[in-house]
């Protein structure tokens, strides 16, 4: 069975190496440094890590680095930068059926409350087109496709944009409401939001790389 978890925020410099070791180890891009620090000195209580408790092992198997600020004057943005799990802690809840563990699953829920209790709008995030394990974990939480970005990243590769509208607090608990007890053609709060989230995704099929699908955005 797997051994249980568990999550803390950024807590300082001491952090940095094994942030950098877990995302440069998985991640394309080559992040320098600064790029790690811009995010972690400003938004800290919004990044994670994820610590194996009853292994005494003082390296984390998951991390999670973000940011939240006003996008346009308009939108109070949380912006997902990196997310990356150990390959050995990958995919406990589809491993371990029974008592499943979603790591990355927990890695940014953990940043989407921290970020609500910034006032969050919207969650935004890019990966890699053929990034299928990203695109279902955040799929599975909500996100949906909102454009193609062509050859976005240094390796030429293109990149989905993906978006989650966060209602304010009062709105979701009658969206979970509405979605729950309610027949469709009443829950107007729960379908308004569906389609302003409709009205901004692309269309593709799941997991296509055909070009002709690409959004005109
Ligand atoms: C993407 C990544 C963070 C997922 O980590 P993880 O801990 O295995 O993910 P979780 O266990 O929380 O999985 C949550 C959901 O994501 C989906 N998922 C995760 N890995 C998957 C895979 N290999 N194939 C298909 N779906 C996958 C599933 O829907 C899963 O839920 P389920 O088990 O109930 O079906 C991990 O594979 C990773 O670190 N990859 C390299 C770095 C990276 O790509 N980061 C994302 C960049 S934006």
């Amino acid at each position: 069975m797997p051994e249980s978890i568990f999550y803390r925020q950024y807590m300082g410099e001491s952090d940095l190496p094994h942030i950098m070791a877990l995302v440069q180890s998985e991640l394309s891009e080559p992040y320098v440094i600064y790029t790690f620090r811009y995010f972690l000195h400003q938004w800290p209580h919004l990044s994670f890590l994820a610590y194996p408790s009853d292994s005494g092992n003082a390296d984390p198997v998951g991390v999670i680095v973000c940011k939240q600020s006003m996008h346009r004057d308009l939108t109070n943005r949380g912006y997902i930068a990196m997310l990356s799990v150990d390959k050995k802690w990958r995919k406990r809840g589809i491993d371990y059926g029974e008592k499943p563990h979603l790591l990355a699953s927990a890695l940014v829920k953990n940043s989407m409350r921290a970020m609500k209790e910034g006032g969050v709008d919207e969650i935004v995030l890019e990966t890699e087109y053929d990034n299928f394990a990203a695109l279902s974990l955040y799929e599975s939480l909500g996100f949906i496709r909102e454009k193609r970005l062509y050859r976005f990243y240094l390796n030429g590769k293109d990149a989905f944009r993906l978006v989650l509208v966060v209602p304010p607090p009062d709105q979701q608990q009658q969206i979970d409401d509405d979605g729950e007890n309610t027949p469709p053609a009443q829950s107007s709060l729960a379908q308004r939001y569906r389609r302003s989230m409709a009205h901004r995704a692309i269309c593709v099929s799941p997991y296509s790389d055909d070009e002709d699908e690409v959004s005109s955005r």
